[in-house]
């Protein structure tokens, strides 16, 4: 049998780290799991008991809006409000999503088809880069390099050189560019001014923007990333993702919005009413919940992922891995030493695996612009960074 949409797909790089992991354990080896982005911190308390009060609801088996219940858009608007001072109309200007992933991958098919062309930064989370080839669109990768890159630029500026560079060269011209800062997996973070740059150039060429804001409230060292929304005139162009996955450390929840533009807001809300009944509503009312009454979770959970990092940064730095800590995500984003790097970044992951008992994400994974980097995600408490630093120093001999 031949499935044509699926036929191009490249083998998923992390499935295979991903067996490889679950070999090792099936072999009894203690893992140190810095591989999948998978948040390990506990929801909020408030939002696990309104679930279960909520679930013994009769009325609360029945379909579920699509777009998201009044109250929950209402929520987020508040959120908006609050923390951005963006105000948003929920009623024109929110859609509830099943997470940020499921809602990027359908406002493609929405924003794009077969002749379009979409700007995507290389590397990428891999649904960037392929929701709009999911779509039928041409994908062009615009190289982004990240904050431990030293390319002594100062942040985003590379990017946005490379993005004029892709627009010039580009035909027909591409009708979206996709934007996420903090930017997994490179970690890179931008400031206002620079959205401000992106929008006003969005605004001059009808292009639209879609920033996927996934870690918006995961930054440290007191830098606070921007909502592109804040840029006046960014309703104009711009659709933000932002999730309750890592902010909230909801992900098995599957709770997202997009906000922004009120037309490309209404046109997903109408290509998901043809494809969904929304997410099942007790978890809607416990998100509403965790939004009002929890609204100091996102600190909480930035604390622990801040410390984390010190861990596994300061760990790394003192063994001889040299890294730049980031300042935003959920992530440490390491280039491969020097006598490592012809490995290329699978067998080092692998490498890593099998010697030092240490999992992390091959940046090939990410697109080719990753090749020479791997991944840690901070999901193990800084006890077993620990371990994995010692473990790590054991089997990179060659470091020093
Ligand atoms: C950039 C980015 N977007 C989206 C997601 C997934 O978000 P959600 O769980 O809301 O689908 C992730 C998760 O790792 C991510 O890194």
């Amino acid at each position: 049998m031949e499935f044509r949409r699926i036929l191009g797909l490249p083998p998923y790089v992390f499935a295979t780290m991903n067996d490889l992991k679950a070999a090792a354990r099936h072999d009894g080896k203690d893992i140190i799991d810095l591989g999948f982005g998978n948040p390990d911190l506990p929801s909020p308390d408030v939002a696990v008991e309104k679930l279960a009060e909520a679930v013994h609801n009769p009325r609360n088996h029945r379909y579920s809006a699509s777009r998201g219940i009044p109250k929950i858009r209402q929520a987020i608007a508040d959120l908006y409000l609050r923390k951005f001072d963006v105000a948003i109309d929920p009623d024109t200007e929110v859609v509830t999503t099943i997470g940020a992933k499921e809602g990027l991958s359908h406002l493609m098919w929405v924003l794009v088809g077969p002749g379009d062309t979409a700007l995507v930064p290389s590397p990428s989370y891999p649904i960037h880069i392929y929701a709009p080839l999911f779509a039928g669109a041409d994908v062009r990768h615009v190289r982004l390099d990240g904050s431990g890159d030293a390319t002594n630029d100062p942040p985003g500026e590379s990017f946005f050189d490379n993005l004029m560079e892709a627009w010039e060269s580009a035909w027909p011209k591409p009708r979206v560019i996709v934007l996420s800062f903090p930017h997994n997996p490179t970690t890179e973070c931008v400031d206002l001014a620079w959205m401000t740059r992106i929008v006003e150039f969005a605004r001059e060429h009808d292009i639209v923007l879609v920033h996927d804001f996934a870690y918006a409230d995961i930054a440290f060292d007191g830098y606070r990333p921007p909502s592109i929304l804040e840029v006046p005139g960014a309703k104009e162009v711009a659709v933000e993702l932002y999730t309750m996955t890592k902010s909230f450390s909801m992900a098995g929840w599957r709770v997202g919005f997009m906000v922004g533009n009120a037309e490309i807001v209404q046109a997903l809300t109408k290509l998901k009413s043809y494809l969904d009944y929304g997410t099942f509503q007790p978890i809607q009312i416990a998100a509403i919940v965790a939004m009002n009454e929890a609204p100091d979770y996102p600190k909480y959970i930035n604390e622990c992922y801040q410390s984390r990092r010190d861990a596994l940064c300061d760990g790394m730095n003192r063994i001889g891995w040299e890294i730049t800590p980031p300042r935003g995500t959920m992530f440490v984003w390491a280039p491969i030493p020097e006598p490592y790097k012809e490995m290329g970044s699978l067998e080092f992951s692998k490498y890593l695996l099998s010697e030092a008992d240490v999992a992390t994400s091959p940046g090939v994974g990410f697109g080719p612009g990753g090749d020479g980097h791997v991944r840690f995600a901070l999901i193990e408490n800084e006890q077993r960074t620990g371990q994995a630093i010692r473990n790590m120093r054991k089997a990179l001999t060659r470091l020093n």
